[in-house]
């Protein structure tokens, strides 16, 4: 097994990159329950939002060019483990800019890497789907990264369909790189991806569930909403994504989706608060 050079992490087990769903309240909650590095969801390098870092999460960007990453990297680098460079996403955003799997000029994504190669000595990784180019930007991997993250699944099957874990295996068998393995990663199958992969992460599985780490890692850790709050508070996080994970933590709960609909239609935080008290 393989590690990425300077990254100190407890565990082998990561939570995926999710926009909209890592909020930092959700992070630290995934941490707490034993998670050995969380990720923001994509950020993009001339974004103004806050960002909060509290959790030391991989910082992961999107762009098309190398505007405003020197900058981004110098604000942010002492509050990363490390910098992940996205090129994998196939939302319909992506395509309209040519960001993520749309964005397949090599010698671009060279440029990029290069001014993140260049202004940080945090590690380094990216992440890729299966594509006809997936061995070209490994290439360009191994002259500037630390690592790469593969999730096997190509653009056009977005996030359905079966991961392509053969592929996986022959990006992991031929290069020198640690491989952080994603897709459809669960409580079942991962002892065996450990085994044939240096890190794995959870995406989906994870959402509305930040106990499946607790689960894994056999930490001591108790879900509650409450928790939630009080660190979306800390935050302040909007309303709307308060809702949202509040819809999620419904996942598994008896009666889940008459619960989700009424939490759907509630106006406030003490009117969740009810329904999840
Ligand atoms: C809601 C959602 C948002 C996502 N956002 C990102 C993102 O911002 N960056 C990224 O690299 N991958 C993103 N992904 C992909 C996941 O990181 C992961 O690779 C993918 O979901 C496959 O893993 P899973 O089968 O465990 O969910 C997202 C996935 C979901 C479901």
């Amino acid at each position: 097994m393989r590690r990425i050079r300077n990254l100190k992490v407890k565990n082998r087990i990561f939570l995926a990159p999710m926009e909209e769903i890592n909020d930092p309240a959700f992070r630290i909650m995934c941490k707490k329950a034993g998670c050995g590095l969380t990720f923001t969801g994509m950020i993009n390098p001339l974004s103004k939002k806050k960002i909060y870092l509290d959790d030391t999460p991989g910082l992961q960007i999107f762009t098309t060019n190398t505007s405003g990453i020197k900058e981004f990297i110098e604000k942010h680098d002492k509050e990363v483990s490390l910098w992940d460079f996205n090129l994998g996403c196939p939302a319909k955003n992506a395509k309209k800019h040519g960001f993520g799997s749309y964005l397949k000029d090599l010698k671009i994504i060279e440029e990029i890497l290069k001014v993140m190669r260049a202004n940080t000595k945090k590690p380094l990784i990216l992440k890729m789907r299966k594509s006809n180019i997936s061995f070209d930007i490994l290439k360009l991997a191994e002259k500037y990264c630390d690592g790469i993250t593969i999730h096997p699944r190509t653009q056009k099957q977005g996030y359905s369909g079966e991961p392509d874990l053969n592929f996986a295996e022959e990006i992991k068998s031929k290069t020198f790189l640690p491989v952080i393995y994603s897709g459809n990663v669960n409580e079942k199958n991962y002892k065996e991806l450990l085994k044939k992969f240096d890190y794995i992460m959870i995406g989906r599985e994870a959402i509305g569930r930040p106990e499946i780490f607790s689960k894994i890692t056999n930490t001591t850790f108790k879900k509650s909403f409450k928790q939630y709050l009080k660190l979306a508070n800390k935050y302040n996080l909007p309303f709307r994504q308060i809702k949202l994970q509040a819809m999620n933590f419904t996942k598994g709960i008896e009666n889940s989706t008459k619960l989700r609909l009424e939490i759907f239609k509630v106006k406030n935080i003490e009117g969740i608060e009810k329904l999840l008290g």
